[in-house]
């Protein structure tokens, strides 16, 4: 593994998850479940619910995909799962321990490409482009642009995400582009959800894994270690404190103060499984409305 440069907090959140998944669950996935009555919201029970999260995107990819680009492909677990039912995959997301982590897992199964979507050329075009939970990440307009001009005739683009619920504000749970903003660029770009299924319903509780997280490990893990260092260095950290004292509030506030959960990642996020075609290539009798996901039956 190459040497790199100063890890972004948001790709060093995604490594700590890593190790947290595969100490604690034997699993490398990074995704949020999909959770259906049948399985219990309990954490032994996430990896059966994100593995249905990728059933759920898998069964909306459509069959004719043959060559498919995974942007932001994590680990690698959904790429995998395309190679195995026969396509082409071509993966690409910034240099990370993830990365050498889907490069391990993929093997010769598909090609790796270590950079930023929006900085991506290919050298082929796509049946379909699918991201899952990597949409967040990409600026819409320079995303849009990219998905045209990498899309054979006649492809698909295919978002598994979840978005800001247009005009609300203070939300303890960061991520997503507004939902609103988001469709209206894909129209401007001449993209048209033929699918719009929203499962926030099935995803939040994944949420209430990582409220129940930070409230019996994460907080006391942090209150413990500042009571430790007020005793053993009082006027270094007395110093500390006065020096980051807005930075320290911000993050009790975000991790400690119990909103990060599932009502408020409901309150203030749409999760969203959307497909795309370009309104050029498909009939304006396809346009698709939203629908609410019909908990899946076991
Ligand atoms: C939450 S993980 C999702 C991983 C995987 N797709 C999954 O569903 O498990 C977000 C992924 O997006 C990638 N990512 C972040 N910024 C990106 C960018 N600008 N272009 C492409 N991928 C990016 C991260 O490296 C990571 O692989």
């Amino acid at each position: 593994m190459a040497s790199r440069s100063v890890v972004p907090s948001r790709d060093l959140g995604l490594e700590w998850g890593l190790l947290f998944a595969r100490y604690l669950l034997d699993s490398e996935e990074l995704h949020y479940g999909y959770f259906t009555p049948d399985i219990p919201v309990k954490l032994a029970n996430l990896p059966q619910a994100q593995k249905q999260h990728t059933d759920l995107i898998l069964s909306h990819l459509p069959q004719s995909a043959q060559t498919v680009l995974d942007v932001g492909c994590g680990t690698g677990g959904l790429a995998l799962r395309m190679a195995q039912r026969g396509c082409q995959v071509d993966c690409v997301a910034p240099d990370s321990t993830l990365l050498d982590c889907a490069q391990a897992r993929l093997g010769d199964r598909a090609r790796i490409f270590r950079e930023r979507f929006e900085h991506f050329q290919g050298d082929r075009k796509y049946d379909a482009v699918v991201f899952s939970e990597s949409f967040q990440y990409v600026p819409v307009d320079l995303a849009l642009a990219n998905i045209d001009r990498l899309l054979k005739p006649g492809g698909c683009l295919l978002i598994c995400d979840f978005f800001k619920r247009q005009g609300k504000q203070g939300s303890p749970i960061g991520g997503g582009h507004k939902i609103h903003t988001f469709l209206e660029a894909a129209k401007q770009a001449g993209f048209e959800a033929s699918t719009d299924l929203d499962i926030t319903a099935q995803t939040a509780p994944t949420m209430t894994l990582v409220a129940e997280f930070l409230d019996k490990v994460g907080a006391p893990f942090w209150r413990m270690g500042v009571d430790y260092c007020t005793v053993a260095w009082p006027k270094s950290t007395r110093l500390v404190k006065w020096w980051f004292k807005q930075r320290l509030a911000k993050l009790d506030e975000k991790y400690f103060s119990g909103r990060r959960n599932a009502a408020t990642f409901t309150e203030f996020k749409t999760y969203r499984l959307m497909l795309f075609e370009r309104t050029a290539d498909r009939k304006p009798a396809e346009a698709g409305t939203t629908k609410t996901a019909e908990p899946a039956t076991a």
